[in-house]
């Protein structure tokens, strides 16, 4: 097996006292799609821009296709390509001109510049308005000359840091094909960050879930699911105490119940307002969730406890985060 095309070290940066990434390891192999996920302020681009050579690390270390990027970040950057969220585009020159300024600024000339330019354009589907002047297309398109910039070079690894957020749904889905193409035709390998689950679920192999400049999980994405285990739910009372918890507990399909901070619950219904609850949520993890409810409801009957709510954690990553942090992904 091939070595990593990425592996980091116990990356840290700070600003002053502010740990923002707080000693970061994870390494990606050759060809694969590896995500970061997190919420906004987790660390992403703090750490995509170490990585890249925007920003110094304050600690730690990289090492991208051979390289250290402390000691060889001029060879790194050969290697690898940066799609950040935003990049300086001259809005009244066309498409195809920014990108062979971006070219020449790689060393690119003549006949091998026209070449890489033609192929970029056409891998994020631009190619028939590339003579528009980039003011005229849509932050949709924008991006994706952004990411045909970060490709002209024919990087073996491409970062994308949250390529989707403000596009609309047309980009959204000719980028989400470019990346798709670009690994499984071309092998490149893809560090992309998002704050969305579903786009992290689509089309990464690997994902490390990030929070406070931390990961706190790192698998794939049926392995992080399985933190879930046989399922959780969330049972919302009006009381609870240790006596009830130990009830719980002792109930046969029950794996483990413990209280949640008081600050997630009452579970958002998709509208992502989640107020404050006035009461307690005891997190019940379920060897096999339907028994498991079953159980419950029997059980809570049967001492005459009042359910105030109830919701059963659907196996993805938006839960194994809440599991995990007791926050959701987006605020
Ligand atoms: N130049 C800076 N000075 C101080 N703090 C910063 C700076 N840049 C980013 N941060 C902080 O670092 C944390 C992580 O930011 P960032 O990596 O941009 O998060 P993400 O990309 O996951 O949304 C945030 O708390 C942010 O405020
Ligand atoms: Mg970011």
């Amino acid at each position: 097996m091939s070595d990593p095309i990425l592996t980091v070290h116990n990356l840290q940066k700070k600003y002053g006292d502010h740990e923002v990434v707080k000693g970061i390891s994870f390494s990606v192999k050759e060809g694969e799609v590896f995500g970061l996920l997190g919420p906004n302020g987790a660390g992403k681009t703090q750490t995509i821009s170490m990585l890249t050579g925007v920003v110094e690390p304050t600690d730690g270390t990289a090492v991208i296709g051979g390289c250290d990027i402390r000691k060889q970040m001029g060879e790194a950057k050969k290697i690898n390509g940066l799609v950040p969220q935003d990049l300086a585009l001259y809005p009244t020159l066309s498409a195809r001109a920014n990108l062979n300024f971006f070219g020449r600024i790689y060393g690119l000339r003549g006949k091998d510049l026209k070449e890489r330019v033609e192929d970029v354009l056409r891998v994020v589907s631009l190619a028939d308005r590339a003579d528009e002047p980039i003011e005229n297309y849509s932050g949709g398109m924008k991006r994706r000359v952004n990411i045909a910039a970060g490709l002209v070079h024919q990087p073996r690894l491409l970062f994308l840091d949250e390529p989707t957020v403000g596009v609309d749904p047309q980009s959204r889905n000719h980028i989400f094909e470019s990346v798709q193409r670009l690994n499984r035709e071309r092998g490149m390998s893809i560090v992309y960050t998002s704050h969305y689950m579903e786009e992290v679920e689509m089309l990464c192999d690997r994902v490390a879930i990030i929070d406070n400049g931390e990961i706190i999980a790192l698998d794939t994405i049926p392995n992080l699911i399985a933190i879930l285990g046989g399922g959780v739910i969330h049972v919302g009372l009006h009381q609870a105490d240790e006596t009830l918890l130990a009830q719980i507990r002792a109930l046969p399909s029950v794996k483990q119940a413990a209280l949640a901070p008081q600050s997630i619950a009452p579970l958002p219904d998709g509208d992502g307002a989640a107020s404050p609850t006035a009461h307690p949520i005891v997190k019940v993890e379920a060897r096999k969730s339907q028994e498991t409810l079953v159980e419950l409801l029997r059980f809570f009957n049967e001492c005459d406890i009042q359910v105030a709510s109830l919701k059963i954690l659907e196996p993805n990553l938006e839960n194994v985060f809440l599991h995990l942090t007791g926050k959701k992904l987006r605020e």
